[in-house]
């Protein structure tokens, strides 16, 4: 008999059973699920809806239930529906008709919601440490590479030389505002949606504020149809978790092309690599191509939810069911991602050699050549158009900047000086960018600072109810 039998007199088909049952996925939410019923029955203790005998038999069956379905001694059933019903299921049988005492005053409409709040703010400061973690290696890296000239890119042709330091620490910018983003998804999604009932609340004079404490919430939500249609907090984590895949797979794009016989600029640790069922020579860059291709299933689970909430009217609708499996997908997808890349860039090998040769050719000193026709006086534009000429000079002789004679610069201008062989060297050009922001060691060391200094305080937990406004 369903638990909410009462009203039918008709079986349930089993072909609906089995298409409306979530217990498959939901079981998931199990620990939070038992929490927020602790929580509850304590409260309704409080109040006087059980009493002490009740809500210690009640809490004690949880907890019970709790240990039993993490050794694997619960078979949950599809009948049940899903896993607050499974529960409550269990709980009765084990206690009796004190059981039944546990849903008083409550939904499994806020249930849910409270469940997947409790599951993703979990889920959150996981994923925080870990891209916490990841930051580490990526700012180590960019002191280690400070020094390493590389090839700077526009369009994927060469453009202005910078080091590999310098670009990794464009990634930790990239990672530190998706750390941001999630601290920050976390501090809305920190309220407690319990005591909005089905949808309009109840007349119990529930305390939800001590509910929230219970759970160490913020606060509590403060309508009662909002706090059951709400799934605001999935969706930007999932917009969140969609970015920083984003960022992973632009990485991983690089370290595709970079790994290639064509550049060479890296080698990817064997321990990292793939090889070919055919092709004895093969070594693939397989696991950042999977990475690059699992952002798909994120930016997927983004847009399915997206479209499962647009147009359902307020307030709870069946169809939100549907966005636990995405929010696991993409809880999933992000951590078993982030935990892969972090030792596979710390034991990639970079050929520092090949990357500075890269640096020198592609004219990519041709700027720098400009400036200084600039700083001499000579309008910008002017030294563009000169440079210009003389690029298309070396090009045809197939020869670089530096390889042109002082005599062959001065038939294009008089102001040329031997200074200039200074001026163009890539070294120099990477050394003298020091503007803030710029690929100069100096610039470089003093933003990785400034980095650190940012993940500290981002990375500051906050745990205890009010401590985040
Ligand atoms: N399994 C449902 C879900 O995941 C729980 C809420 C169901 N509520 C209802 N009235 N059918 O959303």
């Amino acid at each position: 008999m369903k638990l909410w039998g009462g009203r039918f007199e008709k079986e349930t088909e089993a072909l609906v059973e089995d298409f409306h049952s979530s217990i498959r996925f939901d079981q998931r939410l199990y620990k939070q699920d038992i929490e927020g019923s602790v929580a509850h029955a304590r409260m309704l203790e409080s109040i006087g809806v059980l009493d002490e005998g009740e809500a210690q038999a009640v809490v004690q069956g949880l907890q019970e239930i709790l240990r039993d379905i993490q050794r694997g001694a619960v078979v949950f059933e599809v009948g049940a529906e899903d896993i607050h019903m499974n529960v409550e299921k269990l709980l009765t049988e084990r206690i009796g008709a004190t059981g039944k005492k546990l849903h008083t005053a409550r939904s499994r409409n806020d249930q849910v919601a409270l469940d997947l709040r409790l599951f993703l703010r979990e889920e959150i400061d996981q994923i925080k440490d870990l891209l916490g973690g990841w930051l580490e290696t990526l700012l180590a890296l960019t002191e280690e590479h400070i020094e390493t000239w590389m090839p700077g890119y526009t369009h994927l042709q060469k453009a202005q030389p910078i080091t590999l330091g310098h670009h990794f620490l464009a990634y930790v910018q990239m990672f530190l505002r998706d750390l941001e983003r999630l601290k920050d998804t976390r501090k809305r999604l920190n309220y407690s949606p319990l005591g909005s009932g089905a949808l309009a609340a109840t007349t119990f004079p529930l305390r939800r504020e001590m509910v929230a404490r219970e759970l160490r919430f913020a606060g509590i939500t403060r309508n009662s149809l909002d706090g059951v249609s709400d799934r605001d907090f999935a969706l930007e984590f999932l917009a969140a978790a969609a970015i920083l895949m984003m960022h992973l797979s632009r990485l991983c794009e690089e370290l595709v092309l970079w790994s290639s016989g064509e550049f060479q600029f890296v080698v990817i640790d064997d321990g990292y690599s793939t090889g070919s069922s055919i092709m004895p020579q093969k070594k693939n860059p397989d696991v950042a191509e999977l990475v690059r291709g699992k952002t798909g299933r994120v930016y997927g689970d983004l847009m399915a939810l997206l479209t499962t909430m647009k147009g359902l009217p307020l307030a709870y609708n069946k169809d939100m069911q549907e966005d636990k499996e995405q929010v696991f997908d993409a809880v999933d997808t992000v951590k078993k991602s982030l935990l892969v890349m972090e030792p596979m860039l710390r034991t990639m090998r970079v050929n520092r050699e090949v990357m500075h040769q890269g640096a020198k050719g592609g004219f990519t000193n041709a700027t720098d050549l400009a400036d200084y026709l600039a700083k001499k006086g000579v309008p910008f534009r002017e030294a563009h158009e000169i440079v210009g000429r003389l690029v298309l000079r070396c090009a045809k002789q197939q020869v670089g900047l530096e390889e042109l004679s002082l005599a062959e610069y001065q038939e294009i201008s008089p102001v040329f000086a031997e200074d200039l062989f200074t001026v163009i060297g890539i070294e120099y050009c990477v050394r003298n960018r020091n503007i803030p922001g710029g690929p100069g060691p100096e610039a470089v060391s003093a933003a990785v600072a400034q980095s650190r200094e940012e993940l500290r305080r981002i990375s500051w937990r906050q745990e205890e109810p009010g401590e985040d406004g």
